[in-house]
């Protein structure tokens, strides 16, 4: 499905991924660490064509993306239909004036009829449990309040992909569980889920896979899931990522 090779990319002349080496495949569940600046959301801007490689190819599902492929508008579309992204900022991901358009946003874009979308935004308000929001304006509610709702707003896409750049920072334990379960629900269903986190103990028995970065921006573990659980140092080592 997403296949890197060799790519790093520097914001300035300073790399923050070095020849980075990955494929995902359908149906995993990728669960991304490491230290602060080690390029784990650079790593999701790319995968999400919002910046380019500096070096290296990026090809999803058989195609070479690059800036080239978003001049083509039908096909960017679609790629970001299928590519949903919950970003580490919900400031960066809330810009309508309250909760209800914010998640009837994607849903409109794609030509829903309007009671298709109430029925999507009533889906999603339920499923995270912010139903007393709906009326707010999203730029003032509190961090976790707008966590919910960036995550409420991709997933009333519907996309075959979730990228989750740190779902769980700054929500309750029970606000962590809820989003949790969902993400499995998914995944579950058949989506390909890719997230980042430093909760590894909260999240350690659903992904399928585990991704360490180093403070070098290169990929230093890249194991499955029921490998990783068998090593006790290295489970260890992971919680305090
Ligand atoms: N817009 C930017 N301009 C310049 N440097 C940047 C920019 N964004 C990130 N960086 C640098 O790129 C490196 C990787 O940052 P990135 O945000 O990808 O790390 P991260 O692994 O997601 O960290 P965290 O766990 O803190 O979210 C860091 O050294 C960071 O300072
Ligand atoms: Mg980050």
């Amino acid at each position: 499905m997403f296949s890197f090779s060799d790519i790093s990319y520097g914001y300035t002349d300073k790399l923050s991924l070095d020849a980075i080496n990955l494929s995902i495949q359908k149906n995993e569940f990728v669960c991304l660490l490491g230290p602060n600046g080690s390029g784990k959301s650079t790593l999701f801007k790319l995968l999400n064509g919002l910046i380019f490689p500096s070096k290296g190819n990026y090809i999803y599902n058989g195609t070479l993306i690059n800036a080239q492929f978003f001049k083509n508008s039908m096909s960017a579309k679609k790629f970001h239909q299928q590519i949903g992204f919950v970003f580490q900022n919900s400031d960066v991901q809330l810009f309508n004036t309250t909760v209800y358009d914010e998640i009837a946003f994607g849903p409109r874009q794609m030509g829903l009829s309007e009671i298709e979308v109430i029925t999507r935004v009533s889906d999603c308000l339920n499923l995270l449990n912010i139903k007393q929001l709906e009326t707010r304006t999203p730029y003032h509610l509190s961090g976790g309040e707008k966590k919910l709702v960036a995550i409420a707003s991709v997933l009333s896409l519907n996309p075959d992909v979730l990228i989750l750049d740190e779902p769980l920072t700054g929500l309750t334990v029970q606000a962590q569980e809820t989003i949790i379960s969902i993400i499995k629900e998914l995944h579950r269903a058949g989506k390909t889920i890719v997230m980042s986190t430093h909760n590894f103990n909260q999240i350690k028995n659903h992904p399928t896979r585990f991704i360490e970065f180093s403070e070098n921006h290169t990929i230093i573990l890249d194991k499955p899931a029921e490998i990783v659980l068998r090593d006790s140092n290295l489970t260890n080592h992971l919680a305090l990522m």
